[in-house]
């Protein structure tokens, strides 16, 4: 069983004892006209069931200035209490040892007046009128509205602590006000409020020292930081860096902040740099935050990207922290500290950090986020599972994601359930996502799955087609068909032609290309392959019918995936027609009409896909029940083939 050292170790933030050194934070919560939804209070609820020493319910509105969206939870008025005390109430039923908070965050100049969902009629303040690139310029804050936007948040950490909680955290990171205050991007101020350590760092000193004046000095304050800014230095030459957080560091100290955690970006920046996807190193701002806790005497954590609690473990270890802050690792698994500590490491499913959740919030979805490898995530309230009164046999036919979880789910039912998989191994298509250029993380949902199987008693048969004598010989009460989908070969003039292959061939290995390649359709299957081979060195064109590639792809993925791509040379042909394969080139046509011939040794069709129906058409009958998930009903992505599974096995009571 893997031994953990520190991770499982008793620490105090002030006078608060936290069970073990995990700490859950920090997501918006979802709201309506400020208060919060059923669904929220349920999806802290297991959060707190979990095993997580801390769980920080995220960005709450602690003045009305900072309302960006209708569907942000608010603090700014004793009305709300009560919603926040029960969920106290019911946090601490399901984990009495468990510490809870509330983080206070004020969106200052990032709020979109006009983003879909925005609240109406608000304006954004900063301590410096400069623009928000996505957004518009905001108020220069005044000192009296400083002083009053200083009571606000006090204010709110006083309705904290009335409402239940053991501790309250300030949002100083992202750009957001606290953190704009910080840095000299947006901060061009020249009185007390202005640049430099002691004054960058006032306000949110005042406003610490105000929280434990009013609430007390034994109630703990912590403050999520930005470690740098990460913009880009063209448009701004000066902006927050890891020396002035440093020295900005023991001011807020000095204030009584009981806690810092590291994070790093801004809206502005990259979109990687603050909620890392799966390209991004994990643990990146451990070093910022190793420098951070040399200069002070509290606690310091840090967040993004350790979904791993082996490397959590480590960097407490190593001396860099003491704290390790997960969102999306406990979204995506809220057991993970309960099943680390008790040793069930394979259990755990993994956050593979495809950003998909982040996504969904980005376009306005507010309340519609979800999490690609848990179908449960914002819907435990509904996604209860309760034995089923009649235990049926259950033949899964296909081992990727949507056949994997439907086996779960039917096993957790008190199904009998049987999966056969043709391939030799589990995964599906899993198994050619996870090869691009650091995608491996891809088959921890298989390993997943497999402990689970084991667990839950499934009977998984590789090797083994689903043929209507094997069927019949059976006799399952139920089938369900996860066959998954082949590549659509568009009809183009020589797509029979031998220097024609399939995508999928291609990355598993059994299809070769030449030096020069053609990749046609520029979905995430065509990017990625493009990707890849380019990375190989290889001379690629990459071509795509509509005006964007990667149009349906999570938005902090593509716009890294294009610049691998355009580090690898790869030439992006968009709005443009395939008119004829020939035997060594390709003729295309722009949307002008104009012809171009594209010398070529191999053509890689990524075009989309078809479902695979030769199963149901085979198999039709054979059981009184039959049912399809995954990309042999409708071909599409992970989330949507996992999210299949899960609800097409809840329909087996
Ligand atoms: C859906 C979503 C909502 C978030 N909401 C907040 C928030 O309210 N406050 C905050 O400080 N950070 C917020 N973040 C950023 C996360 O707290 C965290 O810094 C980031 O996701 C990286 O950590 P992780 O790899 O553990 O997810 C949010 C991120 C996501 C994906």
């Amino acid at each position: 069983m893997q031994e953990f050292k520190k991770l499982f170790t008793k620490i105090k933030i002030g006078k608060m004892e936290l069970k073990n050194r995990i700490c859950f934070g920090e997501q918006a919560p979802q709201a309506s006209h400020g208060f919060l939804t059923q669904a929220t209070e349920d999806f802290y609820v297991e959060r707190a069931r979990g095993g997580a020493g801390l769980v920080m319910v995220g960005g709450t509105c602690p003045d009305i200035s900072s309302l960006g969206t209708e569907s942000m939870a608010r603090i700014d008025d004793d009305k709300y209490i009560p919603g926040f005390a029960k969920l106290a109430k019911r946090m601490r039923e399901v984990a009495p040892d468990a510490k809870i908070g509330i983080q206070l965050m004020h969106e200052g100049r990032a709020m979109r007046p006009d983003e879909a969902g925005a609240a109406k009629n608000m304006h954004p303040v900063a301590p410096s009128p400069v623009k928000f690139k996505f957004g518009v310029v905001p108020h220069e804050l005044t000192i009296p509205e400083i002083k009053h936007l200083e009571d606000q948040f006090v204010e709110a950490a006083r309705r904290v602590k009335d409402a239940g909680y053991d501790c309250v955290e300030i949002h100083g990171a992202h750009g957001y006000l606290i953190g704009s205050f910080m840095s000299p991007y947006t901060n061009r101020r020249t009185d007390e409020y202005g640049q430099g350590p002691e004054n960058g760092s006032r306000f949110a000193c005042e406003i610490i020292k105000g929280i434990k004046k009013k609430c007390g000095k034994d109630f703990p304050v912590l403050i999520k930081l930005n470690a740098l800014d990460r913009l880009d230095p063209k448009e701004a030459p000066m902006q927050l860096t890891p020396d002035i957080i440093v020295a900005i560091a023991p001011y807020l100290e000095r204030a009584g902040v009981d806690e810092i955690h590291l994070s790093g970006g801004t809206h502005e920046a990259p979109m990687w740099s603050a909620v890392g996807p799966y390209y991004v190193p994990k643990a990146a701002f451990a070093d910022y935050a190793a420098m951070v806790k040399k200069a002070v005497n509290i606690p310091v954590g840090v967040i993004n990207r350790i979904n791993d609690p082996i490397l959590a473990d480590e960097l407490i270890v190593s001396g860099k922290v003491d704290l390790i802050w997960m969102l999306r690792p406990l979204v995506a698994d809220p057991e993970l500290p309960n099943k680390a500590k008790e040793g069930r490491l394979d259990e755990i499913r993994t956050c593979i950090a495809c950003n998909t959740c982040h996504d969904i919030l980005c376009q306005g979805w507010f309340h519609e986020t979800r999490c690609a490898v848990n179908p449960d995530a914002w819907r435990e309230g509904v996604a209860h599972i309760e034995p089923s009164l009649r235990t049926k046999t259950v033949l899964v036919v296909g081992g990727g994601p949507a056949g994997m979880e439907a086996a779960r789910i039917s096993a957790m039912i008190g199904h009998k359930v049987t999966l056969w998989e043709k391939d030799n191994k589990l995964g599906g298509l899993l198994n050619l996502a996870a090869i691009p250029p650091l995608k491996g993380e891809i088959m921890s949902i298989p390993r997943y799955y497999n402990a689970q199987f084991k667990k839950l008693g499934v009977k998984v048969e590789l090797n083994k087609e689903a043929t209507p004598a094997l069927v019949k010989e059976m006799k399952p009460d139920v089938i369900i068909i996860a066959s998954g989908s082949d590549t659509f070969f568009p009809p183009i003039p020589g797509i029979d032609k031998s220097l024609v292959v399939d995508a999928r061939k291609v990355l598993d290995g059994s299809a070769k290309v030449g030096e020069n390649v053609v990749v046609i359709g520029g979905g995430e299957v065509g990017i990625e392959t493009a990707e890849w081979l380019g990375a190989q060195g290889k001379k690629v064109t990459l071509v795509e019918i509509l005006p964007v590639i990667g149009e349906l792809m999570v938005r902090d993925v593509i716009d890294y995936v294009i610049d691998q791509l355009v580090q690898h040379k790869v030439e992006i042909l968009t709005s443009t027609k395939i008119e004829e394969i020939n035997n060594d080139n390709i003729v295309v046509s722009d949307k002008d009409k104009n012809k171009r011939t594209i010398k070529t040794d191999s053509v890689v069709v990524a075009t989309g896909a078809k479902p695979n129906k030769k199963v149901l058409d085979a198999l039709q009958g054979l059981a009184k029940e039959v049912y399809l998930a995954g990309d042999c009903m409708v071909p599409a992505n992970i989330r949507v083939a996992i999210h299949q599974g899960n609800m097409v096995a809840r329909m087996l009571y």
